[in-house]
């Protein structure tokens, strides 16, 4: 080898490894920036001064406004005040409950849940709060509500359901909502909560997980995986501020995703949220959490039927799950594990509270609704079937091609009908 060739080579080598000294720190310093801007933005309160309140005055007061410093100097800067601890949960059924916001958390079967709201608000004469007709499924997600993310009623009127994607701000929504609305929530087992994120927004060809089980390459080097997350998302469309696949669930609970590692501001978080939260559904408990809604809010058996809840959803990726994965996991997105193991005690806590027919109403919905399912799958138009009225249903409920229609009817539908039908009351 002549020496220009050494000289040229040795250049080249220099030259690369600078390349790869500067992106391995560009890597760092976007995913430092874009966790800073998160707590950042959790702190200044930035959106809530966006929001106008004056829609909603049902107790006769200005509630946001002049003394919104005054509020915020709890531990919790973003939320402002504590609500009273002596806030009384929906605990005796008294009469149907037809105020009630549902913090929308995606990934979680909450889609599914969502129509299943939107049915029952249609069926009885709700308000909704609605996203704009250019944004029709999401009301400001990834941020909180805005007053430009949604159509606000005349005077005179109020709403009565809050369903769709926002990220949980208590005290914006309580300025929208009547005083006794009840707050409900669905979270999932973090791992196939994880599984089902990679599945529909591709997190593997996002991420370049080029390998045969994509999810067990992430969980065995997450960090790495995370970083080209935020990348990728600095040159699309600024700094997102929340990951897919870190504590996603509760972000969209309204937990900054720059507090991964602080565990104590967790620990008080999910505290908190227990005061505030009247139920939090559990997926992998599904049919129990369903009864154990229905009882909260006082309704009748065919609220809750349902049609198919799309867990059964088919995954584009090889994701068999171990328990190394499961540990990966929990070591990651400490967070949402935190909040799962949370709900999930309180819900069975709760369940062993309710009487000991519980078991036996879960055990009759189970069957009345699969009885329902497979009379909807035919299509003889005079057909109905009728399920007598039992110790959980005091009406008989007759189902008929009419009532399998709504079942079977898509968020989208019910959102331009209800759209329609409030037009006359919004400003
Ligand atoms: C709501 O606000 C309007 C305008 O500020 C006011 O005229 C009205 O009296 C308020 N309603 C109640 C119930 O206080
Ligand atoms: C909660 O406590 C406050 C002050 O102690 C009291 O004024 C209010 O009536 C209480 N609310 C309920 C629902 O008990
Ligand atoms: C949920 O909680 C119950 C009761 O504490 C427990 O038996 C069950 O294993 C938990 N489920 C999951 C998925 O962690
Ligand atoms: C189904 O029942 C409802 C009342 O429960 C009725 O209004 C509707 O017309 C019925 N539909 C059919 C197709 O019979």
């Amino acid at each position: 080898m002549k020496l220009p060739h050494v000289f040229l080579a040795l250049l080249c080598f220099l030259v690369a490894c600078t390349v790869v000294v500067i992106l391995t720190l560009q890597n760092r310093q976007t995913v430092e920036y874009g966790e800073r801007m998160a707590v950042k933005a959790w702190k200044s309160n930035e959106y809530t001064s966006t929001l106008e309140v004056e829609y909603w005055n049902g107790t006769g007061e200005q509630q946001l406004g002049t003394d919104e410093k005054e509020v915020d100097k709890g531990i919790w800067p973003y939320f402002g005040a504590d609500l009273p601890t002596n806030r009384s949960k929906l605990q005796i059924c008294t009469k149907s409950v037809q105020h009630f916001v549902f913090i929308n958390i995606h990934k979680t079967g909450s889609t599914t849940l969502c129509v299943m709201l939107y049915r029952f608000g249609y069926v009885h004469g709700l308000n909704f709060v609605l996203p704009q007709a250019r944004t029709p499924d999401n009301m400001g997600w990834p941020h909180y509500l805005r007053a430009q993310d949604y159509l606000p009623l005349k005077g005179g009127y109020h709403f009565d359901v809050l369903v769709d994607h926002t990220v949980y701000h208590r005290r914006i929504i309580d300025n929208l909502m009547p005083a006794d609305t009840a707050y409900i929530a669905m979270l999932r087992y973090p791992l196939h909560h994880l599984e089902s994120v990679f599945s529909s927004y591709k997190v593997p060809r996002q991420l370049k997980l080029d390998t045969k089980n994509p999810l067990e390459a992430f969980l065995r080097n997450p960090e790495t995986y995370h970083r080209k997350d935020y990348i990728r998302t600095k040159l699309s469309s600024g700094q997102k501020p929340y990951s897919l696949t870190r504590n996603f669930m509760a972000y969209d609970l309204g937990y900054p995703s720059g507090l991964a590692e602080d565990m104590e501001m967790a620990q008080a978080y999910v505290k908190r949220l227990d005061r505030e939260l009247d139920l939090v559904l559990i997926l992998e408990y599904l049919d129990e959490s369903l009864i154990l809604l229905k009882r909260t809010m006082c309704w009748s058996i065919r609220d809750i039927l349902y049609d198919t809840f799309n867990t059964a959803m088919r995954y584009r990726y090889a994701m068999d799950l171990t328990p190394e994965m499961d540990l990966n996991y929990k070591q990651w997105s400490k967070v949402d594990y935190l909040l799962y193991d949370h709900f999930n005690n309180t819900l069975w806590k709760k369940i062993s509270q309710e009487g000991d027919d519980f078991r036996q109403e879960v055990a009759n919905f189970v069957s009345v609704n699969s009885r329902v399912k497979s009379f909807c799958k035919k299509k003889n138009k005079d057909d109905h079937i009728v399920i007598p009225a039992s110790k959980w249903n005091a009406e008989e409920l007759t189902v008929n091609q009419t009532f399998c229609h709504l079942l079977k009817t898509a968020r989208m539908f019910f959102y331009k009908a209800i759209l329609e039908r409030q037009s006359s009351k919004q400003l």
